[in-house]
C-alpha cells in the first residue's frame, strides 16, 4: 500500500506535456485521461495515472469526474497600482484613444501619482485582495510587472510589495518596467530618464534582486525602438531576463525587436507584421498575448492562428491593469483566445498553462501535472473540458490546490 499527503481520485485530467514551450501543432497536444489518479506528496506531484487500488491519502478528493488542469499562469500582469481611472471612462467612451489620453499626462501618468501617493500598506493591502481573487479564479502563478512608480523609490515599493506576497498562496515572478512610459518631470529631457534608467535603476534592481525580468513599453509616443533597443541592452548587460511590450497599438517592428534582442516573450502583439511573427518563431520568443486588452481598447486581436500556424509558442494573459484591463479575470481571457483568436481550448489550455510558465521561465516546474512538478492544480465545476471555454463571465473552479493544500471544495451542476 502506497500513502499520500493527498490523493486527488477520479478526476478527469487535461494537461499539456513537458517543461518547454510548445509551437506550432504541438501546442494543441494535450494529454487527457479520464478516472485519473494523481498522488501529492509534500508540495510536488509524485504520481500521475490511472486508479490504483492500493494508493491512498492522509486526505482524498474524489472529483467524480470534474475536469482537473494545471494551475493557471498568468505571466503578464500590472498588479500593483495605486486608484483607479474611472475618471478618464467617459473620455474613453467618446472616443479619444488610449495614447491621446497618455499625451494629456493622463493614462499611464494618471496611475503613477496615484501610486507614488499610496503608502506601502495601501497598496499592499490592495494587492492581496487581488490575489485573492485571482486565486480563486484558479491563478496560481502570476507575473507582476513595476511600472507606476518610474522613480527607484516606487518602482521599488510596487516590486518590495510583490516579493512580500509572494507565495501566500499565489507564487509571483517580479518584472521590472520602469520604462512603462516618461515621468512627468522628465518629459522635457527624455534622454535623462534613459539614462537614469539604464546607468542607475536598472544595476540597482538586479543588485538588489528585486526583479527577474526587465520589460519596456515600446510603442509610438512612448519609447522608440532605438530607446527600447538601449533600455534591453542595458537590462541584459545587468543580468536581468527580458520581455518587451510590442507593437500594441499602432505597430511598428516591435516584433523584430524582441527577437533581435532574445527576449523571452513578447508581449501584446496586436500589430505585429508577417515579418515579425516570422522573427519570432526563428528566436523561439513566445508571444505572450493579452485578448482582454485588445476587447477594452477596441484595437483589433493579435493574430494568434498565424503565429501558431507560423511555429510560434503563443502564451495568453490577462494584462490586468487600470488603464487597458481592469480585469484581473485570467477566464475570460481564455474564453476570447477561444472566440477572438479561434485557438483550440487545448491549445489555450497550453497558453495559460505551459506556455505562460516558460515566458516567465518557470516551465520545469510548474505547468503541467507530471510527477516532480509543483503540485498546483485547478479542479474545475464540469466534467467537460470544453464547457470552460464555452460557458463565459462567471468563476468556473470547483476548488484550486496550490503547493499540495486544498483550497475551497465546491460541487454545483
Ligand atoms: O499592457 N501598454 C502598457 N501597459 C499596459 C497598460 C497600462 C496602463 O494603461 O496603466 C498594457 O496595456
Ligand atoms: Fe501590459
Amino acid at each position: 500500500m502506497t500513502t499520500f499527503d493527498l490523493l486527488v481520485k477520479n478526476a478527469f485530467l487535461v494537461t499539456p506535456l513537458g517543461s518547454k514551450a510548445k509551437a506550432g501543432d504541438k501546442q494543441g497536444e494535450v494529454f487527457m485521461m479520464p478516472e485519473a489518479m494523481i498522488g501529492i506528496n509534500k508540495q510536488q506531484i509524485a504520481y500521475v495515472g490511472s486508479a490504483n487500488q492500493d494508493y491512498h491519502g492522509d486526505t482524498e478528493i474524489d472529483c467524480k469526474g470534474s475536469v482537473v488542469t494545471p494551475g493557471l499562469v498568468d505571466s503578464h500582469t500590472h498588479l500593483v497600482f495605486g486608484g483607479w481611472r474611472s475618471d478618464e471612462f467617459d473620455r474613453k467612451l467618446k472616443g479619444e484613444s488610449y495614447l491621446d489620453i497618455l499625451r494629456s499626462g493622463g493614462g499611464i501618468l494618471s496611475t503613477v501619482r496615484a501610486t507614488r501617493k499610496a503608502s506601502f500598506l495601501e497598496l499592499e493591502k490592495k494587492t492581496r485582495y487581488f490575489l485573492k481573487l485571482m486565486f480563486d479564479l484558479g491563478v496560481t502563478t502570476l507575473e507582476a510587472k513595476s511600472g507606476y512608480g518610474l522613480d527607484y523609490e516606487n518602482e521599488k515599493k510596487q516590486l518590495l510589495i510583490t516579493r512580500k506576497l509572494n507565495g501566500h498562496p499565489v507564487d509571483i515572478v517580479n518584472t521590472f518596467l520602469g520604462a512603462h512610459a516618461v515621468p512627468q518631470e522628465y518629459l522635457e529631457d527624455r534622454k535623462a530618464y534613459i539614462d537614469l534608467l539604464c546607468e542607475t535603476i536598472i544595476p540597482k534592481i538586479k543588485a538588489e534582486g528585486l526583479a527577474e525580468f526587465c520589460d519596456v513599453f515600446c510603442e509610438h509616443g512612448v519609447f522608440s525602438n532605438e530607446e527600447s533597443e538601449r533600455i534591453l541592452k542595458a537590462a541584459k548587460a545587468a543580468g536581468l531576463s527580458l520581455k518587451a511590450h510590442v507593437d500594441e497599438l499602432e505597430g511598428g517592428q516591435g516584433a523584430q525587436l524582441a527577437a533581435k534582442m532574445a527576449c523571452v516573450s513578447a508581449e501584446h502583439l496586436i500589430a505585429a507584421d508577417d515579418a515579425g511573427i516570422e522573427a519570432l518563431a526563428k528566436s523561439g520568443t513566445i508571444a505572450v498575448l493579452l485578448p482582454c486588452t485588445s476587447l477594452y481598447l477596441d484595437k483589433g486581436y493579435a493574430r494568434a492562428r498565424e503565429m501558431i500556424d507560423a511555429g510560434v509558442a503563443v502564451a495568453i494573459a490577462s494584462d490586468f491593469n487600470p488603464g487597458s484591463t481592469p480585469s484581473p479575470n485570467l477566464q475570460l481571457a481564455m474564453n476570447l483566445g477561444c472566440l477572438k483568436y479561434r485557438m483550440t481550448p487545448n491549445e489555450v489550455l497550453c497558453a495559460v498553462t505551459l506556455n505562460a510558465a516558460a515566458s516567465i521561465d518557470r516551465a520545469d516546474c510548474i505547468g503541467t501535472i507530471e510527477p516532480g512538478k509543483q503540485a498546483d492544480l485547478v479542479i474545475w465545476d464540469t466534467l467537460q473540458f470544453p464547457m470552460i471555454f464555452y460557458r463565459y463571465g462567471f468563476n468556473q473552479t470547483g476548488a484550486v490546490i496550490k503547493k499540495g493544500k486544498l483550497f475551497r471544495w465546491r460541487r454545483r451542476k
